[in-house]
């Protein structure tokens, strides 16, 4: 694919800041990504301490052509080839046994490796030019929501990293799928659905970060997406307008100032009560995804509550509950 001038010169800088050991951050078709040489141990350190990012949670490496990925795994079972050839270039992350060459601190000491080929013609561009993997989180401080448009960056780490400016389609970080267990297992749920998955290779289980107690994926076990705004959940409409009604005097007496998100549209006779402001979360569940992350950042900065309605946990939908129930001090169902 080929871009304006503008934007080839800094895909060309960005290759070589990687090449030379750097760090940069580039938008994928998820969310932003911070990423460095895979093969550099030094540089990859250089992420965990600009995140602030516990050195036991592994990263993902990203490639920019299918039979790369033998650079980064040891095998590729005849499952994660059928999930390739449907879903990659794209937002599937696939768990595999880890080929040797990628050293330790990428994989957290872990025997298993996380890959995947994103779908954004700039991220693909970068690994081509960059001619190694690439290692990436999520743009973001450890525990913060993931940017996915460059002032998150610039809010994060201000004038520290390098950053290509592009535009971020799905909103959620991709699905993680554990390829290693008999019955492969959803880590995070993302775009690629676990409805997708089972129609092309038959069963997988999802992970379920309440209720299995010992986190599989490390990851899992931080707290995540904890906006500056203290966040409720609500699973009901109904039970949610009554919530808002009853803690009225707090929100009145306190000063506090509160954002509530409904999907798809406002309740008819919403009462209005001083300090409370009402907006819709997404017309429907890909515009929600796509807005949650700027909403966490950019509503949580302004706002002292948030208040959102839940969705229902399919498709998409159990990708964005996943994420605001880590990113929730308070549910209520
Ligand atoms: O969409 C995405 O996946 C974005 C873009 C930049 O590609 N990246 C991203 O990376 O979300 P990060 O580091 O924020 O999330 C990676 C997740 C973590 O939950 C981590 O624990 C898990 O993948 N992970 C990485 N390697 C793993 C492994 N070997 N086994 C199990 N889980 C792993
Ligand atoms: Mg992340």
């Amino acid at each position: 694919m080929r871009f304006g001038k503008e934007i080839e010169r800094k895909i060309a800088e960005a290759a070589e800041i990687i090449k030379g050991g750097g760090v940069v951050a580039f938008p994928t078709e998820t969310v932003y990504g911070l990423g460095a040489n895979a093969y550099d141990e030094k540089a990859v350190k250089k992420i965990f301490e600009l995140k602030g990012r516990p050195q036991d949670n592994p990263l993902i490496v990203h490639i920019s052509k299918k039979q790369d990925i033998y650079l980064v795994a040891r095998e590729v079972p005849h499952n994660a080839k059928i999930l390739i050839r449907e879903f990659w270039p794209g937002p599937l992350t696939l768990v595999l046994p880890k080929n040797p060459s990628i050293p330790d601190v990428v994989t957290a000491g872990l025997d298993t490796v996380a890959v995947r080929m994103p779908a954004h013609p700039i991220a693909l561009k970068i690994i081509k030019l960059s001619g190694v993997p690439i290692a990436a989180p999520s743009a973001n401080i450890s525990g913060k929501p993931s940017a996915t448009q460059p002032e998150h960056i610039k809010k994060y780490f201000g004038e520290k990293v390098f950053i290509i400016e592009g535009k971020v389609k799905i909103g959620i970080e991709s699905t993680v799928l554990d390829m290693t267990e008999d019955i492969p297992k959803i880590l995070r749920p993302g775009a690629i659905t676990k409805e997708m998955i089972e129609r092309k290779i038959g069963k997988v289980e999802v992970f379920d970060y309440i209720k299995d107690s010992i986190p599989k994926s490390p990851g899992l076990k931080y707290r995540h997406y904890a906006p500056d705004a203290d966040l409720i959940l609500i699973l009901n409409r109904k039970k949610m307008i009554e919530f808002i009604a009853q803690n009225k005097e707090l929100w009145e007496l306190k000063g506090r100032k509160v954002a509530v998100f409904f999907f798809q549209k406002k309740p008819v006779n919403f009462e209005h009560i001083p300090n409370v402001h009402i907006f819709i979360s997404g017309k429907n569940l890909r515009e929600f995804a796509k807005n949650l992350f700027k909403i966490l950042i950019e509503k949580g900065e302004k706002y002292d509550v948030m208040i959102f309605e839940g969705v229902e946990e399919k498709g998409i939908g159990l990708g964005i509950m996943n994420r605001l129930k880590k990113a929730a001090k308070i549910i209520v169902d």
